[in-house]
């Protein structure tokens, strides 16, 4: 039977060793609480680190261990090493790609010894999957501590089903660029048949990095690495909503709750939950807290913060000198403000489990959520579903990825101490009316796109990019297809032929100006379309004149810049929509920007687009060029309804409600054809591709993702086909 098989650095369980034996706990953090509700379910199993060092685990704990955890937990321990865990957990985990990924990067350091460290851990993880891998199994390989995983696993199983999710934020190039290891990481990561994120942006800074560092286009989110296309894709993770929702029922927790309540009459709870983590802002919260009592005496002995901060990662010195920092500022807050009677601030450096969390997020009036950074942030999920009589408000700052949906609480900057502060107040004086209204919005996306969903979600998406992978690796046109395709084109009845012009029947000159054809183009054209019982369409990005000039005088059908011009063979020039070129002078100077800086480059201004040509330029400066230039259009031209198009050694920005497909729809729609045969070499002939029905013979030129059924190598091998394809049709006509 086949299965999922979760890794993660660290499993949902964490083990400790104590006078009485070895204890179980679960384990805190968003990945381990998160995907831990999904793994109950006892459809996965899970491959992990069980917070022991190999060194202070004796034989026979080992023995309990690998006994105990797939039977109770369905988990297969990976026991690490003090000194893997000093280079790779501490070290490159913690001291690098968790700064660095959280734009920190002056705390992070690159060092080779923790480098290496990383990638014979990620080696390690691979052996013991080795052990656990089943033909038919899905492997989903989770967050930033091993993303050398499943290229790993790649090389040793190519058909193996491969997921990778990452928990943290992805960061701008910008600051991804300054990892040495950068390559090799992407690498590792494209391993992966479907990466996930959280966020959007994530996913943009992620293709963009992959763009510049490896050169690899992407298109909707597939990217193309020439034999194989990966996708990378948004889900943001929920919870386990009915958990939460029901929490307040459960015994414990109702106890836990009169307890707290008896304690705190007369209070109102500003809550703070954390991991004890610099990307948390923990600072600037406790600093925001005594702002708001100083700005409203009012509040003083009547509202107190309950300040949660859960112990981690404690080797690292970052985080021994933050919670000194916290402690004083906890101090010197309790010293400004606090009376006899009340103490503004209580303290807890220590983890609370389920039952005593849920008790405080169900009271609490406010919960403060407001991380420099954070991938997504579920404590801020996890109190919004708690509180089920929708009087509480959450204060979050637009750094967590969980700000992009909970937009209905108070939205803050962290790193502005006045505005947090004056987010509690609005928070705590927030009418009732209000609240409900905001929290029931919240609760129904909390409940509908919850944690199952997520998981679902992404497991069939990662069922389909493989349905994807397998229209990208459509046939080679052998002599076996070429028979089939004669034949069928010899039977009689009408024929249509849909042929892309560069780099498909013509091959590309270094002129873009230039790509006028050759006399043996014209006399195969000529001699298909003669023919009356065929109907032969030529499609083209060029301009209405180009063709018009070259073609003009054949009975051919003719589509100009991608769709905005239209011949039929015995008609006019007509103009199927009205579009505007205004948009043309937005990105104009971008352009000639680019122009300006790489010697050889050329802009087109063409009907109703705009090319960016780079054949005649240095091909390692024009490399890194187009890749500038199209993070820069793409932040420019996200709400123009304007798509970027990469054709051969060009660039071309073109308005997205015209598309070839469109255009030939013409000839599909509404007319019986007894033979289709459609060509074209990238991404803009797949538009018409997919609208094809499925008998029509459609081929690709070159490779890369493709939903035409066959692929052929060169234009040579287009023309040779279209000339035997064209004696064909002359023979059938012998022989009607
Ligand atoms: N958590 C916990 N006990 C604590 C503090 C946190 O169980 O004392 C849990 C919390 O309920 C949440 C997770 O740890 O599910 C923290 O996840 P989040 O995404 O908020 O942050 P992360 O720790 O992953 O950065
Ligand atoms: C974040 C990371 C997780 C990690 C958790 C706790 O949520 O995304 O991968 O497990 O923090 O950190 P720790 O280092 O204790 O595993």
């Amino acid at each position: 039977m086949s299965k999922t098989i979760f890794v993660s650095n660290r499993l949902p369980t964490t083990i400790r060793q104590a006078d009485s034996g070895l204890q179980f706990t679960p384990s805190i953090g968003g990945l381990a609480t998160g995907l831990g509700s999904v793994h109950q379910a006892g459809t996965s199993l899970w491959l992990g680190w069980c917070g022991l060092t190999s060194e202070n685990v004796s034989e026979k704990e080992r023995r309990e261990l690998c006994r105990r955890l797939p039977r109770e937990y369905a988990s297969i321990p990976v026991f690490l090493s003090e000194t893997e865990m000093e280079h790779y957990y501490y070290g490159f985990c913690n001291r690098t790609v968790w700064p660095l990924f959280h734009y920190f990067n002056n705390y992070a350091e690159y060092l080779h010894p923790d480098w290496e460290c990383y990638r014979t851990v990620n080696r390690k993880f691979f052996d013991s999957i080795v052990e656990i891998l089943g033909d038919q199994d899905t492997v989903w390989v989770h967050d930033y501590q091993l993303m050398l995983l499943p290229a790993m696993i790649r090389e040793k199983f190519p058909r193996t089903k491969i997921g990778f999710f990452l928990h943290i934020p992805f960061p701008s190039f910008e600051i991804f660029r300054l990892l040495p290891w950068r390559s090799q990481l992407l690498q590792g990561l494209l391993g992966s048949d479907l990466i996930g994120f959280h966020t959007y942006d994530y996913v943009r800074h992620f293709l963009s990095s992959v763009r510049r560092l490896l050169g690899y286009e992407h298109n909707l989110g597939y990217i193309n690495l020439r034999r194989r296309l990966v996708k990378a894709d948004v889900f943001p993770m929920g919870i386990d909503y009915k958990r939460y929702q029901a929490a307040h029922r459960q015994p414990e927790v109702k106890a836990e709750m009169a307890q707290i309540a008896e304690k705190t009459v007369g209070l109102r709870l500003v809550l703070s939950v954390d991991r004890l983590d610099y990307t948390k802002g923990i600072p600037e919260r406790i600093k925001a807290f005594s702002q708001f009592l100083r700005e409203n005496p009012q509040y003083r002995e009547k509202t107190t913060m309950v300040l949660i901060v859960a112990p981690s990662r404690t080797e690292v010195s970052a985080y021994h000198e933050l919670l000194k920092e916290v402690q004083e500022l906890v101090g010197d807050t309790n010293g400004e403000h606090g009376t006899i009677g009340w103490t503004p601030i209580w303290f807890f450096y220590r983890s609370f489990d389920f039952e005593h969390l849920t008790a405080l997020y169900a009271l609490a009036d406010v919960l403060l959520v407001t991380p420099l950074r954070d991938g997504m942030n579920l404590v801020a999920k996890e109190y919004v579903a708690t509180r089920t009589n929708y009087k509480g408000m959450l204060v979050i700052s637009e750094t967590a990825g969980a700000a992009s949906e909970l937009g209905e609480a108070v939205i803050v900057n962290a790193n502005n101490i006045e505005e947090v502060a004056a987010g509690i107040k609005t928070a705590l004086e927030m009418d009732d009316q209000e609240k409900i209204a905001r929290n029931q919005a919240m609760h129904r996306r909390l409940a509908h796109y919850n944690v199952e969903f997520w998981a679902q979600d992404f497991l069939r998406k990662l069922a389909t990019v493989e349905e994807q992978q397998r229209i990208s690796a459509s046939k080679k046109v052998d002599a076996k297809v070429e028979a089939k395709l004669l034949e069928a084109a010899e039977k009689p009845g009408d024929r249509l032929f849909l042929l892309d012009y560069d780099g498909t029947v013509m091959g590309f000159s270094n002129q873009p100006q230039n790509g006028r054809p050759t006399d043996e183009l014209r006399e195969l054209l000529h001699r298909l379309s003669e023919d009356r019982r065929n109907q032969v369409l030529v499609v083209s990005g060029r301009d209405r004149a180009d063709l018009e000039k070259w073609f003009g005088d054949l009975r051919l059908n003719l589509v100009a810049a991608h769709g905005l011009w239209i011949r039929e063979s015995d008609s006019d020039w007509e103009r199927p929509e009205i579009v505007s070129d205004q948009w043309k002078e937005t990105i104009r100077p971008l352009l000639e920007l680019h122009t300006a800086r790489t010697p050889g480059a050329v802009v087109e201004d063409k009907d109703h687009s705009m090319a960016w040509h780079y054949q005649r330029c240095e091909p390692e400066l024009a490399a890194v060029r187009v890749r500038e230039l199209k993070d820069a259009l793409e932040d420019l031209t996200g709400n123009l309804n304007l798509g970027l198009v990469s054709g051969n050694q060009m660039l071309e920005i073109k308005d997205t409600t015209m598309n070839k497909g469109r255009a030939a729809a013409r000839w599909l729609v509404g007319r019986e054809w007894n033979f289709i045969f459609a060509v074209g070499d990238d991404w803009t002939e797949d538009e018409l591709f997919s609208l094809l029905p499925d008998e029509a013979f459609s081929v690709k030129v070159g490779i890369g993702m493709s939903h035409a059924h066959y692929r052929v190598e060169s234009v040579e091998d287009v023309r040779r086909l279209l000339h035997k394809l064209a004696a064909a049709c002359s023979q059938s006509n012998l022989n009607p």
